[in-house]
């Protein structure tokens, strides 16, 4: 059955899914790459749509797939789905662009993230309705962490108290994401980055274990087994 949106809701979720997904090996682009026998962006969006403040989704999806994606995901909920661009931060213009009037909430999330909770969807949303321009879901760094030249010699070690590893759903006010991607220069791996780069304050909050992104075939085997055992 197709979750239905929520037509009150304030939040438009941007999924990029157009990457190739090359570190998982050869075959589909990474996001329909299947995952106990669905496409991982279907996991994704099914969980987006049971967040109750989601108002809109919009996919970016390969510029060749965009039909086969559009089927894919009716059956899980209403969806629009865009033709992506040759680097992430391409695909989330695309995205944003085709949002309607509306939700002044903005989420970016990676598909590759498939098994992220709904609850972490309203944790990043309620922190940017409570009056934060940028939210990021961050867990902390249990390796520690050293900083190398290009011949692998070890320059330091970095004080891993004070890093975080970032996940999505990264939220922001609509107006501040806008900005950030009209005054974008070079590429970046996560809509944050542009957003500080205009100086405007990110706030972390607590992310999750299943925000894991599924990258390599080792993340692949783990989402396998924390889906068999109920995530
Ligand atoms: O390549 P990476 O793992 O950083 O990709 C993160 C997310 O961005 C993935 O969901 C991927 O499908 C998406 N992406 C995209 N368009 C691109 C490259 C990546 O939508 N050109």
């Amino acid at each position: 059955m197709t979750a239905q949106l929520n037509p009150r809701g304030d939040v438009a979720v941007l999924v990029p899914a157009a990457g190739a997904g090359v570190r998982l090996g050869p075959g589909a682009p990474k996001a329909l790459r299947p995952l106990a026998g669905e496409p991982l962006l279907v996991h994704a969006v099914r969980r987006i749509a049971a967040a109750p403040s989601v108002h809109t989704i919009v996919v970016a999806a390969p510029a060749a797939d965009v039909e086969s994606v559009r089927l894919l995901l009716a059956p899980v909920a209403p969806v629009t789905v865009v033709p992506g661009g040759a680097e992430r931060q391409a695909s989330v213009a695309a995205a944003l662009a085709a949002v309607p009037a509306g939700p002044e909430i903005i989420l970016v999330h990676d598909a590759a993230r498939a098994l992220t909770p709904p609850e972490l969807v309203e944790s990043v949303a309620a922190a940017v309705r409570g009056g934060h321009d940028a939210v990021i879901p961050v867990l902390p760094v249990v390796d520690t962490v050293k900083e190398v030249d290009a011949g692998e010699r070890v320059l330091g070690t970095v004080d891993r108290a004070a890093l975080r590893a970032v996940q999505t759903p990264q939220g922001f006010r609509r107006s501040v994401l806008t900005a950030a991607h009209e005054a974008a220069g070079d590429a970046l791996t996560d809509d944050a980055g542009l957003v500080e780069k205009l100086g405007v304050a990110v706030v972390c909050v607590p992310g999750s274990e299943l925000a894991l992104k599924i990258t390599r075939p080792f993340d692949l085997a783990l989402a396998e087994h924390l889906l068999a055992t109920g995530a």
